[in-house]
């Protein structure tokens, strides 16, 4: 019935995570609260884990995407399951070390990482930077060499492959602001000059074709690309390259429309691919690295709203406004995504006509869905939306000065606020004057 099957209804007709009835929580903790099934978001971690070790006899290791969801608490639930992390910024290192992270196992991504960005990394002991560009290369040896250090990195490359993505996040094509491209002979040249820096051991090949990706084509393509890569790079540079890094992407099922492959499928395919390749190619197995963010945690992630009024348009539409919006989901106002909502009080309830789930903020765009058949929906009720546990929490924002909404996680009959809801005084926390 659900598209996660932590989710069910229990004999009041109200939805369940794990074992707890979302009504009661939403009545304990308030609303609007992300809730978070930390157990099925440590499985989607073994189950990764599991595929790696099972295709590729775990000569790799996966890295959870800090920026789908990060916080102290899942930081430290990734290490505990044996992850390593990929982090964006400044912020998202700062949060891991202070978690206790392996810093070793953390791969630092971004195209414009800052000065002091790049001094925060190396001084916690980031193990791998992935290089977007010769600024940044140069910046890295130049703080590298202060500190007396060897620095090392994979750079991020753009292997030329279109993923049936959003427009806004396919990130394998020339005309892209992340990474190096390989058809014009930029990545070549990137190698070749790292290979003179003194401060820099060249590690690895990354590259990340995109996100909510369906098929595993596009990402056997990546990999033989690649390799191919890795191949010229030896040949030509005799330059031994140790890590394979395909980044994350996988897709993951909002509605009833998506039809996600498992971890098994996609890992399984791909290290086909690259062990082929190795093989024809006479080339070592690079240790293989992946970095799921979305299918570990979007589908442990729950968001429950209180329906505060509801306007019905004659001839036109249902608007049923809830206490939250795009400050705590800002996805359908950005790409017009998909989600599945419930409504939790009557959650086996049939659907009767379509209304428009509209949040609370001075936006019309400020829509958590459009169009979607709903049972009977009265004041007072609570929505789920399904699937918010990546890229909500994330991305949301105080627009209009919003508190932003707590997270509990819930383990077993265990349950623990591990983000505590905002209040307005963390709200006028910086303003000095
Ligand atoms: N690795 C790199 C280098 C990435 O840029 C990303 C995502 C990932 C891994 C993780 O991708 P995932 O497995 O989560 O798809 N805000 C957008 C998604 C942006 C993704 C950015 N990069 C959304 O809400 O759909």
């Amino acid at each position: 019935m659900f598209n996660s099957d932590n989710l069910s209804v229990n004999a009041n007709n109200h939805l369940t995570v794990g074992c707890y009835d979302t009504v009661e929580l939403a009545k304990e903790f308030g609303t609007p609260l992300y809730v978070l099934d930390e157990d099925l978001m440590r499985r989607n971690c073994r189950e990764y884990k599991t595929a790696l070790e099972y295709h590729y006899d775990g000569n790799g290791l996966i890295l959870f995407a800090s920026k789908a969801l990060c916080t102290m608490y899942t930081s430290k639930l990734a290490a505990d399951e044996g992850l390593g992390a990929d982090a964006v910024s400044g912020g998202e290192i700062y949060t891991l070390f202070k978690a206790g992270f392996p810093m070793e196992k953390v791969f630092f991504h971004g195209n414009n990482k800052t000065h002091d960005e790049i001094e925060l990394a190396i001084s916690f002991g980031v193990g791998h930077f992935v290089v977007d560009n010769k600024e940044e290369l140069e910046l890295i040896n130049e703080i590298a060499r202060e500190k007396n250090f060897v620095q090392k990195i994979l750079f991020r490359i753009k292997p030329g492959i279109d993923a049936h993505t959003h427009d806004f996040i396919k990130t394998g094509q020339i005309d892209s602001k992340f990474g190096v491209a390989l058809e014009n002979g930029e990545a070549f040249k990137i190698y070749e000059y790292a290979t003179t820096l003194s401060n820099i051991k060249v590690d690895g090949v990354h590259c990340h074709i995109g996100s909510q990706i369906f098929d595993v084509e596009p990402f056997c393509e990546a990999a033989s690309v690649m390799m191919n890569f890795i191949v010229e790079l030896q040949d030509k540079l005799s330059l031994k390259v140790n890590i394979l890094n395909l980044g994350g992407g996988f897709g993951i099922e909002y509605t009833s429309d998506d039809d996600p492959l498992t971890p098994s499928e996609y890992i399984g395919k791909v290290a086909e691919t690259v062990k082929s390749l190795a093989m024809e190619k006479n080339v070592e197995l690079p240790f293989l690295v992946f970095e799921p963010g979305r299918s570990i945690v979007a589908p442990a992630g729950i968001t429950l709203y209180t329906v505060g009024s509801i306007k019905e348009i004659e001839n036109v539409r249902t608007y049923v406004s809830v206490d939250g919006g795009m400050g705590d989901n800002p996805r359908y106002i950005l790409y017009g995504s998909k989600y599945s909502v419930v409504l939790a009080n009557n959650a086996a309830a049939k659907p009767v006509a379509p209304v428009t789930v509209a949040g609370k903020c001075c936006e019309s765009g400020d829509l958590i869905q459009e169009n979607i058949l709903m049972p009977e929906i009265k004041v007072g009720d609570t929505l789920a939306v399904l699937a918010t546990g990546a890229y909500n929490y994330s991305m949301a924002s105080n627009y209009n000065r919003n508190p932003r909404p707590p997270i509990v996680a819930i383990r077993g009959e265990e349950k623990k606020i591990i983000v505590k809801r905002e209040t307005y005084d963390d709200i006028i926390n910086n303003d000095l004057i």
